[in-house]
């Protein structure tokens, strides 16, 4: 028995060794180290792109970038898979929309905190994309128009903070029932005053 599993282990150490030569040996061994730019990246800068003044507040996103990687710039923070969970850009002067910003690229997301910028234009309904949202930060901003029913797909927030916006039809929204999903809201009652039920 013994000798016969050692025979069986030494024909699979050739056989690794073999594997592991042809690869290194191979005219494509080259191809894994291809840099490849990550959707994650991607999709921040052409949000970047479509944003006023981006270069002087965002000057690190850009390319080229470690592993194709957003994860060193300034704001994001990623999980241990190297996937971004958390934008933190709050209070950096911003000028620009939300909708070119595609949040099905940042499926990972747990954090968004764009909080006392001058985002203007609506929230996306693309937002429902990011299924993961615990935390969500939009409030001191120009945002109008309605809420997007796409924000009952974020399932998991407890944090909504979209006060001192001029956000339409607020008050009696059923999109705002705390009781369904949201354990914290905040919102706009009256102008730019803010209200949080808690
Ligand atoms: C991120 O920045 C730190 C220090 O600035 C550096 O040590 C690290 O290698 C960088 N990582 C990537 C993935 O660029
Ligand atoms: C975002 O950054 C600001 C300033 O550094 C900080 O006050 C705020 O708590 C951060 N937001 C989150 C969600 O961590
Ligand atoms: C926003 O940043 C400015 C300076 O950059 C600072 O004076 C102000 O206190 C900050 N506001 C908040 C609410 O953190
Ligand atoms: C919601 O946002 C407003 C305006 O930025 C801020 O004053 C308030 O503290 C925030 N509420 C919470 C609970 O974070
Ligand atoms: C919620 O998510 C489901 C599944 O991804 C999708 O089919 C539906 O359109 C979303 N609802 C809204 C209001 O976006």
């Amino acid at each position: 028995m013994a000798s016969e599993r050692s025979t069986i282990f030494s024909l699979l150490i050739s056989l690794l060794v073999l594997m592991l030569s042809t690869s290194f040996s191979g005219k494509c061994g080259a191809a894994s180290m291809k840099y490849e730019l990550q959707d994650e990246a991607e999709a921040l800068l052409k949000w970047k792109g479509s944003l006023l003044q981006s270069e002087a507040l965002l000057h690190s996103w850009s390319l080229p970038t470690a592993n194709g990687s957003p994860c060193n710039w300034t704001g994001i923070t990623c999980n241990d898979d190297g996937k971004v969970k958390e934008i933190n850009l709050s209070n950096c002067s911003m000028h620009g929309k939300l909708d070119p910003l595609s949040f099905s690229s940042l499926p990972n997301l747990v954090r968004l905190d764009l909080s006392i910028n001058a985002l203007s234009g609506n929230i996306p309904s693309q937002i429902g994309a990011s299924a993961y949202l615990i935390f969500l930060d939009l409030s001191m901003n120009e945002l109008s128009g309605a809420l997007p029913l796409s924000l009952t797909n974020l399932t998991r927030i407890s944090v909504l903070n979209i006060s001192d916006n001029t956000l339409d039809n607020q008050e009696g929204n059923p999109l705002l029932d705390t009781h369904d999903y949201m354990t914290k809201v905040c919102t706009s009652t009256l102008g730019y005053s803010h209200y949080c039920n808690w």
